[in-house]
């Protein structure tokens, strides 16, 4: 999904996000593993307040496992419980639906202590766009998962979706926008694929991806393009690599925005290796 934030569309996404959560017990915050920081919604804190929640790094199969772990800690002991999931292939997905049903389970009790009878914990999705929460959804409402039908409150064609025995999840995720701003969190989510090629420049966001890519993982890029020498210098990394693949203009000079689309491809893809962008601030 490709969406065009401006302030009007931007109060819209949080008043959406703001009645849904009028409905839910749990909200499951939904960031990318390798851009925890800058997958996330810069007003998260103030739109959801103390709605209890579970923060999720989706994309894990993409991350570098030993800096998910630290991420993992670090919302933990901000008294943020987290668990890491790949969405793509189910990894993590059980956990994260038994901590989430333990999430719901103070405010099932308050209202059960109301003299109500019992009911379902109910939770739902939010992110920015491409974190994968449609992804994560359809493997939720699989085969097996019950829909349950619409609910007074509830947007026509909105669903329930059953998991577990005691939870559901609303079937439309709430899309928050990202912090844009700054070039540095528009760099990493251009790279990871949060941020469509019609938006940036791909030879721009290439070239601070080799440079990356000549600090953090040289054996990688030599293995992967078979570059004997590893130039230093990044345009000869790029020329090189388009030489590899033969992308050729007519007269024989590198197609270098070919080129480049094709590098973001493969970092983005994980054929490079699993890697993050990014370590919390302390
Ligand atoms: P959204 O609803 O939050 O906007 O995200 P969506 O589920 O559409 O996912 C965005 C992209 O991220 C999709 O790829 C999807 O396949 C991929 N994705 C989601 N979760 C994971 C995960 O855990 N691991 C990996 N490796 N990929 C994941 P796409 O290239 O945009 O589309 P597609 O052609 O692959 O569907």
């Amino acid at each position: 999904m490709d969406i065009q934030w401006y302030p009007g569309h931007m109060a819209k996404a949080r008043r959406q996000v703001q009645q849904n959560l009028q409905m839910v017990d749990v909200v499951i915050e939904l960031l990318d593993a390798r851009i925890p920081a800058s997958s996330r919604n810069p007003d998260i804190n103030a739109i959801l307040k103390d709605k209890p929640r579970l923060v999720v790094l989706n994309k894990s199969d993409l991350a570098d496992p030993e800096i998910t772990a630290v991420w993992l800690d670090y919302f933990t002991s901000k008294g943020l419980p987290a668990v890491a999931v790949d969405a793509h292939h189910g990894a993590g997905v059980k956990k994260m639906v038994a901590l989430t049903e333990r999430l719901a389970q103070p405010a099932i009790k308050k209202y059960m202590a109301r003299g109500r009878l019992a009911r379902l914990a109910r939770c739902m999705v939010v992110g920015v766009p491409n974190v994968g929460k449609s992804m994560l959804i359809n493997r939720l409402a699989g085969k097996k998962a019950a829909r349950t039908g619409n609910r007074p409150g509830v947007t026509r064609g909105e669903q329930w979706i059953k998991l577990g025995g005691k939870l559901e999840l609303l079937d439309t995720p709430g899309i928050l926008w990202p912090k844009f701003e700054d070039p540095e969190t528009a760099y990493k989510l251009a790279v990871t694929g949060a941020i469509k090629e019609q938006i940036y420049n791909p030879e721009e966001i290439c070239t601070k991806l080799v440079q990356w890519l000549l600090d953090n993982a040289p054996d990688a890029l030599a293995k992967r393009y078979k570059l004997r020498d590893l130039p230093e210098n990044v345009w000869e990394v790029i020329e090189k690599i388009g030489v590899y693949r033969g992308f050729y203009l007519s007269g024989g000079r590198i197609d270098e925005y070919k080129t480049a689309v094709f590098i973001i491809k493969e970092f983005r893809e994980g054929s490079l290796g699993k890697y993050s962008l990014e370590l919390p601030l302390q």
